[in-house]
């Protein structure tokens, strides 16, 4: 605390105790306002979690990019994926919520330098994008665009089960770790199976959570599963917070997120 402040008179000295109070009640919401408005969409959080004491494989997960032209965004995820030079990557939907954004966000991501597999989300399916481009896109990195399919990573290491509609098609296999990727996290209580780990999306965190309370609004198909880690039937869970933000630029106590998982 400044001198100012701890001297006895400074009460007095023309600004009242209560005065302060009322100018704080109006400037903390402003600030509050500002930082979810301005600056914590582009605070990138990376978030490491290792899962194996003694961990072969590295994974980056990203989600809901949610793509309107702030190709700074999907630059300095690119970067940070490359930076940590992970075995591969994988995305859990919605690139975009308009059509004409599919191609320069697939650009972009399609310069990542590990495999990057994917899957679409709602908004990619609303915005009737071309998932062919997005097949070339992801294959040009190594990995591939998935619908409904098993597809090994990391030489053979990791069985993807990729879900875009339920009953899930691709089914867990023995001796391998068994990765599922979807959308929603809520399809965790509808899976038929047990999985080693589940990656999900689509809740955005709830952009907006309040402290002691939790997201303010959730999108359908999220259930109890707003963000972080959870166990569930059909295995552990990660809700990712999202990249982007879902119609307006807003974010608070919620930052966009890059996990990494060390298995
Ligand atoms: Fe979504």
């Amino acid at each position: 605390m400044s001198d100012i402040a701890t001297s006895p008179g400074f009460w007095n000295r023309g600004i009242s105790r209560r005065r302060w109070i009322r100018h704080l009640a109006w400037v903390t919401p402003g600030y509050a306002g500002v930082h979810a408005r301005w600056i914590e969409p582009d605070w990138l959080a990376v978030r490491t979690y290792r899962l194996n004491p003694k961990p072969t494989i590295r994974i980056a997960h990203f989600t809901d990019i949610h793509h309107r032209g702030d190709e700074g965004r999907i630059r300095d995820v690119v970067g940070r994926v490359n930076r940590l030079n992970p075995d591969f990557a994988v995305f859990t939907g919605d690139l975009v919520e308009e059509a004409p954004m599919f191609a320069p966000a697939l650009d972009i991501l399609s310069t990542i330098r590990c495999p990057l597999y994917g899957i679409a989300g709602n908004h990619d399916h609303w915005a009737k994008v071309d998932f062919r481009l997005a097949k070339a896109a992801f294959a040009k990195t190594g990995g591939a665009w998935l619908k409904d399919e098993a597809q090994l990573a990391a030489n053979g290491r990791v069985r993807l089960l990729a879900l875009d509609r339920l009953p899930a098609l691709a089914e867990p296999a023995d001796g391998v770790m068994n990765l599922v990727l979807m959308h929603y996290p809520a399809w965790a209580d509808r899976l038929p199976y047990r999985a080693d780990l589940l990656l999900a999306g689509h809740s955005h965190g709830g952009q907006v959570r309040i402290p002691f309370y939790g997201a303010l609004v959730k999108p359908h198909d999220v259930g109890r599963y707003e963000m972080g880690w959870y166990d569930t039937p059909a295995g552990r869970l990660y809700v990712n917070s999202g990249i982007g933000s879902l119609q307006v630029d807003f974010r608070f106590n919620c930052r966009p997120e890059l996990a990494v998982f060390e298995v």
